[in-house]
């Protein structure tokens, strides 16, 4: 049987024809962030528009993206959104990304003039405004895209919509839908009311034999793996993870129903944002040839997180929600263990469920001079954790493809993580009889692993010269988008073709 990491699509290939593309996302960097979605609806799209397509942004227009600072222009006279029985005035901005790429902003004040950007009882409701007014903006811009590109849950009616309302309408026949899923836990499933709100009631609830939980709600994710013309997890390994019960989250026999449309492109990151020879909210900026340098960015952590300066101390750090998918249970059952025993040093940045805040702000006033704790959340601090830790912790339950780790890498901090999704296919384990290996890599989901992972981390770091090599390893991987940009331009391409097959069928 072919698996998603064999397809062809792995071959890299330059696409000549230019794409128009409509990349939709709940969150982009820099206007909106909650979590690594908006990374990459912020970064992929730059380096798809250096392949020399003609691809767009669009995401709504919440009330605390200021449109003064990001100079936001009016391109369309407000125009109605159906909605329900009725419709809904809308609002089209623009800005860019870079100066580069085009960025739509779908604007209505009482969908989105509020303080976050979720979270709220008519989520539903709010996004179903903003995807469909974005289609009907693209109509009256004229620009009609070969590609919609939605990700997550929030965009995922789009394709539902072109196959069905949209099915007879000659600007939406050819446009071909690509649906990345950056995290499957987060499906946004809604009663049978959404299905009125998104004019689609006549078509009913998507029914699937194996799915029998889902088969009386609207499940917004389910229904973007069902209609898309391609799908996307943001790894081989999570593309592959998520056709098994343990990590299908109920949809895997949608998943493997569709496994023949299901592809795992790796995210990158941006590289010239993420560049600690550059980066200026570091203490001291280093390379490859000035990694002397980055001690400095150790100790000035150390001052800030309030613990011990001490050069040779390891400093462990986590960056994370604090959640269960980011594996924290392992961590708090093992932290003190690492504190006591290893004589390590532990930063923490994150927020998330209560319990862990209780945790953590507890370890810290026990152990004040080792464990530096910020519950929030602070782009400029994630930086210095990144350029000052000697070892970065990510433990994940499931990781689609994470982002940190890459970071961490970038900034000669050697990750530490479990063996699934895209730390797997991003971390390779360090071995010390060939001498290869980029972090230290467990599989058992277990404390114990965990903590035997760390004590041969620690016991390497003791050999500077080794570790030192371990990080040169690190800061050289190529983790830039251009790669995975040409992976998604044939994904596009895959597309029309199934979209043009499945329209002759
Ligand atoms: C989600 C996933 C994370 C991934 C990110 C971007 O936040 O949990 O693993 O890196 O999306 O795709």
């Amino acid at each position: 049987m072919s698996q998603p990491g064999e397809h062809p699509i792995n071959r890299v290939r330059e696409v000549q024809t230019p794409l128009k593309i409509l990349l939709l996302a709940a969150e982009v960097v820099p206007f909106a962030k909650t979590g690594g979605l908006a990374d990459v609806a912020g970064s992929l799209p730059k380096a798809i528009r250096a392949l020399g397509h003609d691809i767009r942004v669009a995401m709504p227009r919440y009330g605390r993206i200021s449109p003064h600072r990001f100079n936001l222009m009016r391109v369309l006279d407000p125009f109605p959104v159906p909605m329900d029985d009725r419709s809904e005035q809308a609002e089209l901005m623009q800005t860019s990304l870079d100066g580069d790429v085009p960025v739509y902003m779908i604007e209505n004040a009482r969908y989105f003039d509020r303080d976050c950007i979720y979270m709220y009882p008519d989520d539903a409701e709010r996004f179903i405004f903003f995807c469909r007014g974005m289609l009907e903006a693209v109509k009256r811009l004229d620009w009609q895209p070969d590609i919609v590109h939605c990700h997550d849950w929030h965009t995922a009616l789009i394709p539902n919509w072109i196959k069905t309302i949209y099915a007879h309408d000659p600007f939406f026949e050819n446009v071909a839908s690509v649906y990345t899923i950056h995290n499957l836990a987060y499906q946004g499933i809604f009663g049978y009311r959404v299905l009125e709100v998104a004019g689609i009631d006549e078509y009913g609830f998507v029914v699937h034999p194996d799915t029998v939980d889902l088969n009386e709600v609207v499940d917004f994710m389910g229904r973007g793996i069902f209609f898309s013309d391609v799908i996307n997890a943001v790894s081989e390994t999570y593309s592959r993870e998520i056709l098994t019960p343990e990590y299908g989250e109920k949809l895997d026999p949608l998943l493997r129903d569709r496994r023949d449309r299901l592809f795992g492109v790796l995210n990158g990151i941006d590289l010239d944002e993420f560049d600690p020879a550059t980066d200026s909210y570091l203490e001291a900026n280093y390379n490859l040839e000035s990694l002397d340098q980055r001690v400095h960015n150790k100790l000035s952590l150390q001052r800030e997180a309030g613990l011990r300066q001490d050069p040779h101390v390891p400093v462990v750090g986590i960056i994370a929600r604090l959640t269960d998918q980011k594996g924290l249970d392992l961590v708090t059952s093992t932290l003190e263990a690492v504190l006591q025993h290893l004589g390590a040093q532990f930063v923490l940045l994150g927020t998330g469920e209560q319990r862990y805040h209780d945790f953590f702000s507890e370890l810290s006033n026990r152990f004040p001079e080792q464990a530096g704790i910020f519950l929030t959340f602070n782009a400029s601090l994630a930086r210095r954790i990144y350029a000052g830790s000697d070892l970065f912790l990510m433990p994940s339950r499931f990781e689609p493809c994470g982002l940190g780790q890459m970071i961490a890498m970038r900034y000669g901090s050697v990750p530490l993580v479990r063996a699934v999704g895209g730390l797997a296919d991003t971390v390779s384990d360090y071995d010390p009889v060939s001498g290869n290996g980029t972090g230290f890599v467990f599989t058992t989901y277990d404390p114990m692993a965990l903590y035997t992972s760390l004590v041969r981390a620690v016991e390497t770091y003791r050999h500077r010269d080794i570790w030192r090599e371990l990080q040169v390893r690190c800061m050289q991987q190529d983790f830039s988008w251009e790669k995975s940009a040409r992976k998604y331009v044939e994904l596009y391409n895959r597309a029309r073709a199934f979209r043009a097959q499945d329209r002759t069928a």
